[in-house]
Order: C-alpha cells, then sequence, then structure tokens
C-alpha cells in the first residue's frame, strides 16, 4: 500500500529540499500555506502530514486541530524549531503524533515516517478487513473488476460515512439493492438497522403509516401504537427503493422529512426526530418526471446530492466471467453441487448478449445452469437463453429492414405456430391478441397454406 504525504511549509527551498530526501518511497503532495493544505486535506486521500510549525497565514497546530477534528486517522508531524520546545509539547497535547525539533537529520523523519506508514497500513488493513467482515456476514457479493465498477465501489467507500442522501439509479437488475446495502455496511451506521421501503408496492394511504407510525387511533384499525419504518432505522439507514412512485403527497411529507430530519406519526403531535441516513433507487427516468411535472423539482435536488448510476451489464461486460464464477460458486454452496467452471465459449456468448434484465438475469441463468449440470463444466448446453444454435433459430424470427407491418406479423405468427405445434390459443396468448384475430389473420395471410 502506497502512504501518501503531505509536506507542508512556506519556505518554498525547504519543502523543496525535503521533497527530495523522501520522494522516492511515497507519494507526495506539497502546500505553501494553510489555506493550500486544508484545500489538499479535503479533496486528497492523504495518510501523513508534515507541517512545519510556522505558516504565513497560520500554524503547524491549526493544522493539527484541523486534521484532529475532520481527519482524524491521518498522522501529523510537526516540525518546530530549536528552542520551542513548549510548542512541542503543546503540539504532542494537541494530538500530534510526533515532532521534530529543527535543525533533523533526513534520516530521523524517514525514521518517523517509517513508523507511522506501518501504523497507517494497519489502519487501512483493519478498516478494510472489517468492511469485508460486514459484507460477508450480510452475505452481500459485489463483484468489482471493470473499471467501471471499481469506480462505483470506491466512491461507496468514500461516501459511506457522510449522511447526505444519495440517489442511485440504473436499469433493474444492476446492482442498487445491492449498493445501497454496500454503503450502509461501510459505514459505522452497520451497528443499526438497515430499513429497505419499497415505494411503488405499497398503497398510498398505507405507505405513510409505514414510514411515519401511527399512534393508537389515528384511523379505524389503529388500535395500538405503531412506530414507522423510519424511527426503526434510527442511526441506521431508510432505503426508500422506486422512489419514482411516490405520489405528490408523499413527495411533500418525505421532502418535510428531508429538510427537517422531523415527522409526527399519524394521528400524533408529538414531533418526533430522528438520525436517518437516507438512500433511494429507482429505474425510472427521475429528471423526466421532474420535466413533466409528475416528481417535485425540490425533493429530486434534495435526494440528488450524490448520483450514482449503476451501468447496464451490457457496459461492463468484462466483468461477465467474474460474476458468473462467483454465481457457480454461490449456487454450488446452495445445492450442494461441485461444478468447476465455465466453457470459454459460453463467457463469448455472454459478453455478445444484451442482457435486459442484467446481473439478475445472469444469476439465474448460472443458478439455472448450476443445479441443472451433470459435469464439472457449464457448457453451452446449460445456457439455452445464449445458444445459437439450431434450436435458437427456432425460436428466433429473421426481421429485416424494408420488411412491411404486415410481412412481420405473417413471419411472427408462422413461427410461433410452428413453434408451438399450430397449438392457436396458446399463440394468441404468447402474442397477446384474441383467437378470433388471430384466425382472422392466419387467413388474410394465408398462412398454412401452399
Ligand atoms: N456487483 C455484483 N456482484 C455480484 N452480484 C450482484 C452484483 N450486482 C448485483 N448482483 C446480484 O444481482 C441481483 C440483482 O441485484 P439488485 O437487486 O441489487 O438489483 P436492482 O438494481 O436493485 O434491481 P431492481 O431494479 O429490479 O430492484 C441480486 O441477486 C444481486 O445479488
Ligand atoms: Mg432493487
Amino acid at each position: 500500500m502506497i502512504t501518501r504525504v503531505l509536506l507542508i511549509d512556506d519556505d518554498v527551498d525547504a519543502l523543496q529540499a525535503l521533497r527530495m530526501g523522501i520522494e522516492s518511497e511515497y507519494a507526495l503532495l506539497t502546500a505553501t500555506s494553510y489555506k493550500e493544505a486544508v484545500y489538499l486535506l479535503g479533496t486528497q486521500d492523504i495518510d501523513i502530514v508534515v507541517t512545519d510549525l510556522k505558516l504565513k497565514d497560520g500554524s503547524g497546530l491549526q493544522i493539527l486541530t484541523y486534521v484532529h477534528e475532520h481527519l482524524a486517522h491521518i498522522s501529523v508531524i510537526v516540525i518546530t524549531a530549536y528552542g520551542t520546545v513548549e510548542t512541542a509539547i503543546q503540539s504532542i497535547r494537541s494530538g500530534a503524533y510526533e515532532y521534530l525539533v529543527k535543525p533533523f537529520r533526513l534520516a530521523d523523519l524517514k525514521r518517523l515516517l517509517t513508523r507511522l506508514a506501518e501504523t497507517q497500513n494497519l489502519r487501512k488493513e483493519n478498516s478494510r478487513l472489517r468492511q469485508v467482515l460486514q459484507l460477508e456476514k450480510r452475505n452481500i457479493q459485489f463483484v468489482t473488476v471493470s473499471n467501471r465498477m471499481k469506480r462505483i465501489y470506491e466512491l461507496a467507500q468514500q461516501i459511506a460515512e457522510s449522511k447526505t442522501t444519495v440517489l442511485i439509479s440504473g436499469e433493474t437488475g444492476t446492482g442498487k439493492d445491492v449498493l445501497a446495502n454496500l454503503l450502509h455496511s461501510f459505514s459505522q451506521r452497520y451497528q443499526s438497522s438497515f430499513v429497505k421501503i419499497d415505494c411503488a408496492s405499497i398503497p398510498e394511504n398505507l405507505l405513510e403509516a409505514e414510514l411515519f407510525g401511527y399512534e393508537k387511533g389515528a384511523f379505524t384499525g389503529a388500535s395500538s401504537q405503531k412506530r414507522g419504518k423510519l424511527e426503526m432505522a434510527h442511526q441506521g439507514t431508510a432505503f426508500l427503493d422506486e422512489i419514482g412512485e411516490l405520489t405528490p403527497f408523499m413527495q411533500s411529507k418525505l421532502l418535510r422529512f428531508l429538510q427537517d430530519g422531523e415527522f409526527e406519526r399519524l394521528g400524533g403531535t408529538h414531533t418526533l426526530n430522528v438520525d436517518v441516513r437516507v438512500l433511494a433507487a429507482t429505474n425510472a427516468d427521475l429528471e423526466k418526471k421532474v420535466k413533466d411535472g409528475s416528481f417535485r423539482s425540490d425533493l429530486f435536488y434534495r435526494l440528488n446530492v450524490i448520483a450514482i448510476h449503476m451501468p447496464p451489464l451490457r457496459e461492463h461486460v468484462q466483468d461477465i466471467p467474474f460474476l458468473i464464477q462467483s454465481f457457480i460458486e454461490k449456487y454450488n454452496a446452495l445445492n450442494n453441487k461441485q461444478v468447476q467452471s465455465v466453457d470459454p465459449q459460453v463467457i463469448k456468448h455472454a459478453q455478445r448478449y444484451s442482457w435486459p434484465g442484467n446481473i439478475r438475469e445472469l444469476e439465474n441463468m448460472v443458478e439455472r445452469a448450476v443445479v441443472l449440470s451433470r459435469e464439472p463444466v457449464l457448457s453451452l448446453i446449460h445456457f439455452p437463453g445464449l445458444a445459437v444454435g439450431p434450436e435458437a433459430a427456432e425460436r428466433t424470427i429473421g426481421v429485416t429492414v424494408g420488411m412491411s407491418l404486415a410481412e412481420i406479423e405473417k413471419l411472427a405468427i408462422e413461427k410461433n405456430l410452428i413453434y408451438y405445434n399450430n397449438d392457436k390459443n396458446r399463440v394468441a396468448q404468447v402474442l397477446q391478441t384474441g383467437l378470433a384475430t388471430l384466425y382472422r389473420k392466419i387467413k388474410e395471410y394465408r398462412i398454412g397454406e401452399p
């Protein structure tokens, strides 16, 4: 693990000398003022700060205080001039890990840095292990090989601790739920609940009670008090799925909660205050909904502070072999199977397929293949959905540019009649048309006639 060190000194020559002395072993950043240093601390991932005590627009002690308050994981070395031992003591008291008195030997600084870098590596390793452990404990798999998915994973680590609302968008099956779970597991909130609310499947009046809870007697049937999901998520995370389906009334109620963190239970007068991190997901185009007026723009901006788009699987096909392998292992374990791997042909076809159901569709296909296989290596015969052999040809209709709608319709009916052994009921059903219409079209297109 490379250690990133920020050197701060307003004396450019001194800074240069330090830089040359330790450059080869660390990733270095330099700042010549307090302001510049704070900017870098806020925007870069830094492990160790080495700062001179005197800066033209502040002091090393201020840096120390800033780091202590905002970025407590960073180690700080303060460099003081000879004769200011009191300030050195003061800096230790305010949390510096180490100090060096000028003039010092480069070897002394290097020794300090090596020790702190070791501590930092341990800290990083610990936090990585804690994260992995959390994911395992909660049974979350997040395969990340492609750069696109890696960036999303890293972003999740970066923003997990913040309380900012995140809006996760993407087609069905792309991993929105998984990402929401990651964000929860990566944060200290993992010790409290992760509460999911599906906004699409619950009718408006029930959703309100579900989210905010109700008091006894709030409506007919409310025979006792009930806490809402937001209360249950206190100090944890609330995940609002299918947020685009919220009615205007629920949108305004949610907006108030997001703005003030406050709400009342239904039928209640007592205002409740909870500490909840809100994550929202949608597979609808919310911006479009804002434009056509079906989604409040103020709520949209509230939710959209951090936006993460989960790409469709066809846009990160590099992950497919790794996803397949991880699903093989998952379903081996669940079904007591010993599938080893997959034929490269399957991967080739899978990387060309369009995956409308994305990762979920791939997972289902692999599950089916694992369950049905008797061989240690899965091949194309275990993936009928991917095959393009004679069997697939039977189920494929060749439509080319320039054909009329009538010709396409005729072909569709013909092919389906063959495939379904002339079962007209079944064909009418799959084509989603009436039986009478089907008979009329068969006659009109003279299907089955020489
Ligand atoms: N990166 C990944 N690695 C491994 N498995 C994944 C990954 N992303 C998603 N999955 C798996 O794919 C399936 C679908 O994921 P998920 O439920 O998160 O999708 P979604 O975007 O929430 O879908 P929907 O819009 O239908 O709610 C799940 O079974 C999940 O475990
Ligand atoms: Mg989902």
